[in-house]
């Protein structure tokens, strides 16, 4: 039994998430998460929001709101919308603790301590109008590198720049629109990654097994040459700055930058959880306390990407203290929207709440599995949507388990028949599911996403290949005992689908497992004859409903006015 360790990107707290952000990190930390706990492993899935900085002021603003009722508020709307998605998070914390608050400051004074953080007298926007500086998304302009007109200030939407707010041309702000800004001096505490570069490059050389989307990424950045970062802002809401557990003189009243506390918030969310569970965070955390044998697994967008694989390691090597650093970073291209993106601020796409008004959470798990923006970026389509669910799920899957259970219900009573020994079809069968049961799990192991549901396809395929070729409506014209073998073999074969359909579609996996009995959610064995024996004879079934509902047209025609597809 390995410790697996398992994080995926915190959700900005501004507003439930569109389906792109679950696609490329939410959703595949939730497969994998529970692909591992079926292996017997020990998982720890931690996630939470990402409460601080301008986002969520903006947004609690936007809201009318104070930012704390606002954080307070959405953090429970996106637990519950999580939940009913099947994120099967084992913590699901809030960068606003006090657990992270603590644990910020204390990276802060280590950094300095280690001489790897200094004030500098930093030139930003001021606002006369607001009376306020204007940091990161208070202020809005044109892209210097693309000519988008709104950019904001820490990035360009368009071109994906990382910018400055002083970088944009005719800048306004955010709060009031007004463009009577100038050009302050305001002090702010800088992480000296240029110091720090050498290692990082040489801890990313030792992390050769990445994803190659996750370490081109990070070798670009380290190659462009890494610049020092400024880790504080002119705030109010966020982690307030401290040196020694004191108000640092001079820097009253301003906060860590978002991005500095967000990525700490990954160990503090597990420190949140152990002081709810009595767990022992350090377990998973300090290579000091046995933490050197758990594999850490990190899921984001490539957007992210940065982040986790420079700026977060130049906070944690730059402590000198023992802590784990993520072992296989896998990051995703962007899910895009009928010719654009998906955006929270426009309200752009499918937002998860309004994606379970539609469907089941089941359809869209597979959805954006089998379509995942895994290797390259992919678009949302009805069309595809409509594919997956109604070819896939409803007619490969939800047929095959719908059609043998109904068959037995109407010949055997419902009953697991007896008698009869398996024949040359089944040990076919059992052949070909031992194949593609060991080509699932290595692509669940690898974390290969797309390459993972078409493996879970083609073993729900041999079920119905199964069914056809044996016939048991025919077989038992003839011979009972024959038809009973098949339909024994078949209701089998739904209880192994119950268990290694569950990390991509777990609703319908446990309906699955209810409907014949099967107990145990553990991933199977190589001995497929033995797997496909575990539910007896003389067992009584129940037939679930119809497991999968086919989408009609008319259903896609009020979607895509509904959303907006054109
Ligand atoms: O891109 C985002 O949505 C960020 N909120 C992700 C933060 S991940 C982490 F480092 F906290
Ligand atoms: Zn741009």
């Amino acid at each position: 039994m390995s410790k697996i360790l398992i994080t995926s990107a915190l959700p900005y707290i501004n507003g439930i998430k569109h389906l792109g952000n679950l696609a490329g990190s939410q959703l595949p930390a939730d497969v994998y998460a529970r692909f591992q706990r079926a292996r017997g492993n020990e998982v720890l899935a931690i996630c939470a929001t990402d409460e601080h900085g301008t986002p969520a002021e903006l947004a609690a603003q936007a809201a009318g709101q104070d930012v704390r009722t606002y954080c307070d508020e959405q953090h429970r709307l996106q637990a519950e919308v999580g939940a009913r998605f099947g994120l099967s998070w084992d913590w699901f914390g809030r960068s606003s603790s006090h657990q992270n608050a603590a644990l910020t400051q204390h990276f802060s004074d280590v950094l300095e301590d280690q001489g790897f953080i200094e004030e500098r007298v930093d030139r930003q926007l001021y606002s006369l109008a607001d009376k306020r500086f204007l940091p990161d998304r208070y202020v809005e302009g044109i892209c210097p590198v693309c000519g988008y007109p709104k950019a904001r200030g820490d990035q360009c939407d368009n071109c994906g720049s990382l910018l400055d707010p002083l970088d944009l041309k005719e800048p306004y702000s955010v709060i009031s629109g007004s463009r009577d800004l100038e050009v302050r001096d305001t002090r702010h505490l800088y992480l000296l990654q240029t110091k720090l570069a050498e290692r990082i490059r040489a801890w990313v050389n030792t992390r050769q097994h990445w994803p190659t989307l996750a370490r081109s990424i990070a070798l670009k950045h380290l190659d462009e040459g890494l610049i020092d970062r400024g880790i504080t802002r002119d705030l109010s809401w966020g982690v307030p700055v401290t040196r020694g557990g004191q108000p640092r003189t001079g820097m009253e009243g301003k906060v860590f930058y978002v991005w500095f506390d967000a990525p700490i918030e990954y160990i503090a969310a597990t420190q949140e959880w152990a002081d709810a569970t009595g767990g022992d965070w350090r377990a998973w955390w300090r290579t000091d306390a046995g933490a050197d044998q758990v594999r850490y697994v990190e899921f984001m967008g490539k957007d992210n990407v940065a982040f986790h694989s420079v700026s977060f390691p130049a906070t944690i090597l730059g402590s000198g203290e023992p802590w784990k650093t993520v072992d296989t970073l896998k990051a995703f291209n962007w899910l895009n929207w009928y010719g654009g993106k998906f955006s929270t601020s426009q309200g752009r796409g499918i937002f998860m709440d309004s994606a379970l008004e539609i469907l089941p959470a089941d359809c869209w798990r597979w959805y954006l599995t089998s379509n995942s923006p895994e290797h390259s970026d992919s678009t949302f389509t009805f069309e595809q949507l409509v594919a997956a669910v109604n070819r896939d799920l409803a007619d490969v899957l939800g047929n095959f388990v719908n059609r043998i259970l109904k068959f037995c219900e109407g010949r055997f009573e419902g009953v697991v028949p007896a008698g009869g020994e398996p024949g040359p079809l089944e040990a076919k069968l059992c052949a070909d599911v031992a194949g593609a049961l060991a080509d699932l799990t290595a692509q669940f192991e690898a974390i290969e996403v797309r390459k993972s549901a078409q493996a879970l396809r083609a073993l729900w395929v041999l079920g119905n290949e199964y069914l056809q070729e044996a016939a048991p409506w025919s077989a038992i014209k003839t011979d009972q005992v024959r038809a009973g073998v098949i339909v024994r073999t078949a209701v089998n074969l739904v209880g192994l689908y119950g268990r290694v359909s569950a990390p991509i579609i777990p609703f319908a996996a446990e309906a699955m497992r209810r409907a014949v009995g099967e107990s145990s959610d553990m991933w199977p064995g190589v001995d497929i004859s033995a797997e496909l024996s575990r539910i007896p004879e003389g067992r009584a079934l129940t037939t679930p409903p119809i497991l999968f509902s086919k989408i009609e047209d008319t259903q896609v025609a009020a979607w895509s006015a509904r959303f907006g597809a054109a």
